[in-house]
């Protein structure tokens, strides 16, 4: 054994092999190890590959800040890769540092702003679908309702009103099986086929086309240019609208679907919501960015769903160059496994971590490190669509709940489906009624 081999510090952990995947036997073994072994683990799987689990809040933040350009996306990204090709979430390198530089400026402060309105009208087809429920008595599938909210919004945000011309005009949405079928079997290989083809055909159109003033996340990508003043290739394209869709609109419908089933379940929090809304938000009129930006309580609401319920629950990373953390050694070829979900309950880091408490995000000088919080990611790889989601989010809530009180149907806790997203197991039904 050469000296740096027998030197080599690796962190605590089992000696038989173990299995790891994207799935809830994996965040069984994760806490398990955690529990045993502290913050740090190292392991060794059955390929041979050596993996570790990291839920130390410093050195979580360091792989994806400071050391970020040592890793790569780790396993589990190879699925997801077969969905979205390689858009911005799953390429890396060079090919990531490009398209993230082209596509950063269509998420300004100032174009999401420009989309405000696109919100406000996604939020009032769903007034209309509930009005019409609680004037029958009838439930509302949440689950379902918050998943066609984001959906729309999403598709409407990025084609403008070719949404209506060309996807709406197909009959069924051909986008709908995103939000309805979880299993990535050969059926939903065919309908990813077909859509890519619509894309296609909406791209070539666009291209082809007189210049309009439609301002939509389409035409944003379709004028930006590298370095080089390359514009994106179809394909590229095709990727990054497949990316945008699915990253776009899962998330924000699995933390709309949690946050409706908190409120139900905390009244006060409710009140407290609604209270802000009607300060703020007295007629959509008077909706503007600064009028969200003041909702501090919405946003905390908002903070702590995503503290117990983060919809990438794992993040995964590979490493290809030595590194070190803490005390260790990493190896280039190490997978690393960090989870939202662990830290955002690890006990020390946020005290009674079950209880659901929106005052935990109330503005403090506590310094953030102190608490552990990345949903979104950290670094140069933080997701581009935060400020999006927030705004959609406060729109959402701030235009519904006013108006809707949503009564659960079952009181129980759902159970939890981890898949790459984390959803609830089975749709949350309740019962509106208008105030
Ligand atoms: C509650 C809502 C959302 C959550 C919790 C969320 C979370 C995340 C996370 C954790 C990542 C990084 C994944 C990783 O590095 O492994 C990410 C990346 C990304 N997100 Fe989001 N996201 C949300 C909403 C959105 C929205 C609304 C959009 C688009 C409109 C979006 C677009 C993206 C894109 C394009 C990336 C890739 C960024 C890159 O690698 O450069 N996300 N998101």
């Amino acid at each position: 054994m050469t000296s740096a081999l027998q030197n080599f510090r690796r962190p605590p952990g089992p000696t038989e092999p173990v299995t790891l995947g994207i799935d809830p036997e994996t965040l069984t073994t994760l806490q398990e190890l955690q529990q045993e072994y502290g913050d740090m683990v190292s392991l060794t799987k059955p390929n041979g590959r050596v993996a570790y689990f990291i839920n130390d809040a410093a050195e979580v933040r360091r792989i994806l800040t400071r050391r970020h350009s040592k890793y790569r996306k780790g396993p589990g990204f190879e699925r997801v890769k077969m969905l979205l090709g390689n858009g911005l979430i799953v390429s890396d390198g060079e090919v990531w540092r490009r398209a993230r530089r082209m596509i950063q400026p269509a998420f300004s402060r100032q174009n999401v702003h420009r989309l405000m309105q696109v919100m406000v009208e996604c939020c009032d087809r769903r007034a209309v679908q509930w009005a019409g429920l609680a004037a029958n008595s009838e439930q509302c599938n949440i689950t379902a309702e918050t998943s066609d909210f984001a959906l729309e919004l999403i598709l409407i945000s990025i084609f403008g009103s070719d949404y209506e011309t060309r996807i709406v005009a197909e009959g069924d949405n051909p986008f709908d099986f995103l939000s309805r079928d979880s299993t990535r079997d050969l059926s939903v290989v065919m309908k990813v086929r077909h859509l890519r083809d619509l894309l296609l055909s909406i791209i070539e159109a666009r291209r082809t086309g007189s210049d309009s003033d439609e301002f939509d996340f389409l035409s944003m990508y379709l004028q930006a240019t590298d370095k080089g003043g390359q514009p994106f290739s179809n394909a590229e394209l095709l990727d990054e609208l497949m990316t945008l869709i699915v990253a776009g609109f899962e998330t924000s419908a699995n933390t709309l679907n949690w946050v409706w089933y908190l409120i139900a379940k905390h009244p006060d929090v409710e009140t407290k919501l609604i209270a802000e809304a009607e300060e703020y938000l007295p007629s959509v009129s008077a909706m503007n960015a600064d009028s969200l930006s003041a909702m501090q309580y919405t946003q905390q609401v908002l903070e702590e769903a995503l503290r117990l319920y983060p919809p990438v629950w794992l993040f995964t990373r590979r490493s290809h160059e030595d590194d070190e953390l803490d005390d260790f050694d990493v190896a280039p070829e190490t997978d690393i496994y960090l989870s939202p979900f662990i830290l955002h309950r690890t006990e020390h880091y946020w005290p009674d971590p079950e209880q659901f408490d929106p005052d935990r995000f109330a503005v403090t000088d506590k310094p953030k490190k102190d608490r552990p919080f990345f949903p979104f990611s950290l670094g140069p790889r933080r997701c581009v669509g935060e400020y999006f989601s927030f705004l959609e989010m406060k729109v959402h809530l701030g235009l519904l709940l006013p108006r809707f009180h949503m009564q659960l149907v079952d009181d129980s806790q759902p159970a939890l489906e981890l898949g790459i997203n984390l959803r609830a197991a089975k749709d949350i039904f309740m019962k509106p009624t208008e105030r």
